[in-house]
Parts: structure tokens; sequence; C-alpha cells
């Protein structure tokens, strides 16, 4: 009994050292330690041994056992071992490889015109302010000095929603907010850029949707050399130091003295030409003295308090710096035309 249990650990052991795998090495030890292997089939002949041989043969049994079950674990940590070796081997990366390139987008040239436009009124002292694109007839109209029937309400064309809301025709509805909430304490300096709706027919030069900045400074003693010198730095920036601009008398019901201000062509440098239509001169914004009705009506004494106030739009900014023909080109998303701003990224 003795031999017959060294030969089979012999040969499990010589068994466990030839496998190849997880798989073979799990049935090698299902058949030699299970229920129904060997060992356990040679351990039933032991009633027929003597007193004295049956504990020797029970402890013979038991080292068998463990000796076969030593060399399992081995082969079996030393086969995990390898699979993991193997993986990584197969899973090594060769970095000398040419990667793909990374598409990479671009900024909207309108984020870029609204962002660089408020990065230099920051600059100023001035903070970003925001209103909301439904808005009330009142702020839209009334509180801007247009009382209900004015003429100039035709200027611009409304979509409305109820008698008393509409889709915000300016951004100028957020300086009568903004005034409201400082509750006649100046100093106000702000600019707000946004969205805004007229009832305008699509062409190259129109849109009902769009885009405005608008500007607003109140505070004791301003003047309109403020408002002049703080255009004229914004226009120099934007297009070039060696622009010039003009003030036009004009008219806006919210502001009094209202003014239009234009900056020199570059293209002809003021001879004349089909950009400037012959005059030498781009008009790019709107601005004016802050009426006194206004800023009564949000609550600011204008013996004491006097303001600035403009608006430009960014559309209009963007073709002039960019060379652009239509304004449609800014709400298509044809990606062949905004790709060609990447070039001005950081
Ligand atoms: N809200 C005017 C428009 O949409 C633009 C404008 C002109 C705004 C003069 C102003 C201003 O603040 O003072 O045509």
């Amino acid at each position: 009994m003795e031999q017959k249990l060294l030969e089979l650990q012999n040969e499990a052991i010589s068994q466990i050292e030839n496998a190849e795998d997880l798989k073979s090495l799990n049935d090698i030890r299902v058949a030699y330690l299970g229920k129904k292997g060997p060992i356990t089939e040679v351990l039933r002949g032991m009633g027929k041994l003597s007193a004295e041989e049956r504990p020797k043969m029970g402890a013979l049994a038991n080292d068998v056992r463990s000796a076969i079950q030593e060399k399992l674990d081995e082969k079996l940590n030393r086969l995990e071992q390898e699979a993991v070796l193997k993986q990584l081997e197969s899973e090594t990366i060769d970095v000398t490889l040419p990667g793909r390139p990374v598409k990479q987008g671009n900024h909207h040239p309108l984020t870029r015109i609204v962002e660089e436009i408020e990065d230099l009124f920051i600059g100023m002292g001035y903070q970003v302010a925001e209103g909301p694109e439904v808005e009330q007839d009142y702020y839209n109209f009334e509180a801007l000095n247009l009382p209900k029937g004015h003429p100039a309400r035709d200027m611009q064309d409304s979509f409305y929603i109820t008698e008393d809301t509409l889709l915000r025709t300016h951004t100028s509805p957020v300086q009568a907010r903004t005034m409201e909430k400082h509750q006649g304490k100046g100093p106000v300096k702000i600019i707000c850029p946004g969205k805004v709706y007229r009832r305008d027919n699509d062409d190259a030069t129109h849109s009902h949707q769009f885009m405005q900045i608008e500007g607003l400074v109140i505070d004791e003693k301003i003047t309109m050399a403020d408002l002049k010198g703080t255009l004229e730095v914004f226009a120099k920036k934007m297009f070039g130091s060696d622009r010039e601009i003009r003030l036009r008398p004009s008219f806006f019901p919210f502001t009094e003295p209202s003014v239009e201000m234009d900056i020199s062509c570059k293209i002809c440098g003021g001879k004349g030409c089909s950009v400037c239509k012959g005059t030498g001169w781009i008009e790019i914004l709107g601005a004016g003295m802050v009426h006194p009705n206004v800023l009564e009506m949000a609550g600011f004494d204008s013996k004491k308090y006097t303001g600035f106030a403009f608006g430009m739009g960014p559309e209009r900014i963007a073709m002039l710096k960019y060379g652009v023909d239509d304004i449609r080109h800014f709400y298509t998303n044809d990606i062949r035309f905004l790709k060609q701003f990447a070039k001005y990224e950081a």
C-alpha cells in the first residue's frame, strides 16, 4: 500500500509539472484529490491493515495529499503569473506609432468679438450685466422714455408675446433694470451683451435675431467728453490706433443729446469706397447722454447725476473687422466659414 501511495504521488507530480493551463491543473486536482480519486480508494482498503500499520498508512496518505496539494498550488501560482505576463506583453503600446490628430474646435466669431469687447470694458472698470430676452414692455420701451403710442416705437418692429411682454428689441432695457436696482445711488458702470429680436426680413445685413452690447455709465459730473473719450479708446483698441472717430447728431428717445459714432474707413483711407459707400466713414454705434426722464423714472436725481449710454452690434463689428459680407454666415454654422476663425485662437 505504501508503494502504491508513493507511486500515485510521483504520477500526480509529474502530471502537474506537465500541465499547461489552469483547466488541466484543475482536472488533475479532481482526479487525485477528489472523493472518487485513487488516494481515497487506497485509504478505503485500510480496514484490512493491522492496528500498528493503520496510523502509519494514515499519516503517509496525508503526507502524499499535502505534497500533491503543495505542488498544485505552486503550479497554479506559476501559471497565473505566466498569464499576467502574457497579457502585459500582448497589451504593450507601441509608442513609436504616429498618433491620429485630434480635431480641435474654435470660438464662434461672435463669441470672440463679444469677449474682446467685454475684456476691453472690464479693463476700464465696467461690470457685465444681463437681463431677460422675454421682456416687459415697461423696460423695453416705457422706462426708456418711449411711452405707449410714441412714434419712435416704430423704429424697432417688435415680436409681442402678450400686450405687455415682447422679445426685447434691444439691450437697453438692461440699463433701466440695472438703474432701478441701484435705487438712485451711483456710480453705475456696466456693459450688457445679449441677443435681441426684431420683426425684420432676413437679408445680407438684417436678421430677426442678432446681438447687441449696451454700455451705461452714471455718476456725478459725467459729461459728453467722457463719452467721446471712452468711445475713442474703444474704437482704437478694436479697429487699430490709426482709426479716427467722429460723432454725428442723431435721435434716440432715451438720450439727449444723441449721437452716432463713425470710424474712418480703413479700406480707402477716407477717400471713399464701396464699403463706406463713398463717404470715408463707417457707422458703428448709437450713443448719447442719458435722458433726464430715464434717470428720474429709475429713481435717480437728474440734478445730481448724469450719465452716458451707447449700444452697438457685435455682428456689424465682426463683419467690418473680419471682412464678412453677409450677416447670415454667423447663424448658419457652415463649418467652412467657422473654421476660418481658428487662426485667431490664443
Ligand atoms: N438701443 C439702440 C438701438 O437698438 C442703440 C442705442 C443707442 C443704445 C443709443 C443706447 C444709446 O444706449 O444711448 O438702436
